[in-house]
């Protein structure tokens, strides 16, 4: 009889914990301790009437650094010197490794617009898709960029080329600097001293002569397919594809370089001291020879637009001449 009781005890509890399992409940859980499950606090972006300026999300006090981010050597976080100029050494050993490291982050981030030489000649600048030309880093102007600066454009970007400091750390942007002056030297060696090396300077110059070639025959076959209309609609057009709007203006806003806007006619000063008036010949010399006279208060930084025809040259110059002063 006990041992019934006993038995029928333990049924009716198995069949009272039982009946809890898979059931929801509408009422809030039972919680014998409260952790801090409840607390007072806001959501990202929401109002706090606490502060004077009514935000909840709050700056970090001014001086705060987060932990690692103390970038006190200017030198390898900014590329810059005590007085504030541009460094010019890297402050890496310049092993095999640190540079291979560099060919191959240069070739994931710079390769497609500065191409795979350096020569500006990569695959987005190429193809006709209106992006501002990459500039070649076998110029005077790129050979002369201390390794900070070249460090600077990495990092924070240089006039419309963007930065890349989110996508590539310190260490990497600085193997992209050692790997561009490798690439600067690869293509800047006087031919007395190739003799040191073994390769075949006869060779080379034909490869250079087809190479050529294979650009005159290109950009004779884009003249040829490109029509002979002038007209400052087209002009227009060329204007946009070309992206001549990223330096130059419309509406008298100076830019990288000088606006369009009352540009024709005008006299320009140049920095050698000359002057000219802008006139059919002077625009197109400036558009596919910028460097020759470079407008006072202005970078030589305009790359040279030689793949245009002459239709398209003289249709660039009808636009600008329609934005002419009275
Ligand atoms: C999307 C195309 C693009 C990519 C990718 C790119 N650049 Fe550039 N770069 C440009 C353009 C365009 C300019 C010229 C900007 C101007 O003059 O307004 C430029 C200018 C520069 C200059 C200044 C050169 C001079 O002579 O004034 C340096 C240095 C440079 N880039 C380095 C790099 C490096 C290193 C990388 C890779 C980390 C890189 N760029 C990636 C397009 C690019
Ligand atoms: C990366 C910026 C940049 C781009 C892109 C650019 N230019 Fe320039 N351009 C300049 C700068 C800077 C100057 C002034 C320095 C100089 O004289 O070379 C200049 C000068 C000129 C001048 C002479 C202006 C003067 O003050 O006498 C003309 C004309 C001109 N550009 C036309 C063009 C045309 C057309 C395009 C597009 C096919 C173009 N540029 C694309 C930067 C640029």
């Amino acid at each position: 009889m006990k041992l019934a009781l006993k038995l029928l005890a333990l049924l009716l509890v198995s069949v009272v914990m039982m009946s809890c399992r898979g059931q929801k409940s509408e009422d809030p859980p039972i919680r014998l301790h409260f952790n801090m499950n409840f607390q007072e606090r806001f959501n990202a972006q929401q109002e706090n009437p606490f502060f004077e300026d009514g935000m909840a999300m709050r700056m970090p006090v001014e001086g705060t650094i987060a932990r690692g981010n103390l970038q006190h050597d200017t030198v390898l976080f900014a590329g810059l010197d005590d007085t504030g100029e541009f460094v010019n050494e890297i402050p890496f050993e310049l092993t095999r490794e640190f540079l291979n490291r560099g060919r191959e982050r240069y070739d994931v981030f710079c390769q497609m617009c500065h191409g795979g030489t350096g020569d500006g000649q990569g695959i987005i600048m190429t193809g006709g898709y209106g992006y501002v030309p990459a500039p070649t880093f076998h110029s005077d102007n790129s050979r002369n960029m201390p390794d900070g600066e070249i460090y600077d454009a990495i990092a924070n970007g240089i006039r419309n080329m963007p930065g890349y400091a989110t996508q590539i750390n310190v260490e990497d942007r600085w193997a992209i600097v050692a790997y561009v002056r490798a690439l600067q030297a690869s293509q800047n060696v006087r031919e007395t001293e190739m003799e040191r090396y073994e390769v075949d300077l006869a060779e080379l110059r034909n490869l250079y002569e087809e190479e050529q070639l294979r650009l005159e025959a290109l950009a004779a076959a884009r003249a040829a397919g490109a029509g002979e209309e002038v007209s400052v609609e087209r002009g227009e057009r060329l204007y946009i594809q070309n992206a001549c709007q990223a330096c130059h203006s419309l509406d008298g806003r100076d830019g990288v370089g000088p606006t369009f806007l009352g540009l024709y006619g005008s006299e320009r000063q140049f920095t050698d001291g000359t002057s000219a008036i802008a006139d059919e010949e002077y625009l197109i010399e400036s558009i596919v020879e910028p460097g020759a006279r470079i407008t006072v208060g202005y970078d030589n930084v305009m790359v040279p637009y030689t793949h245009l025809s002459e239709s398209e040259l003289k249709s660039l110059v009808e636009f600008i001449r329609s934005l002419a002063d009275e």
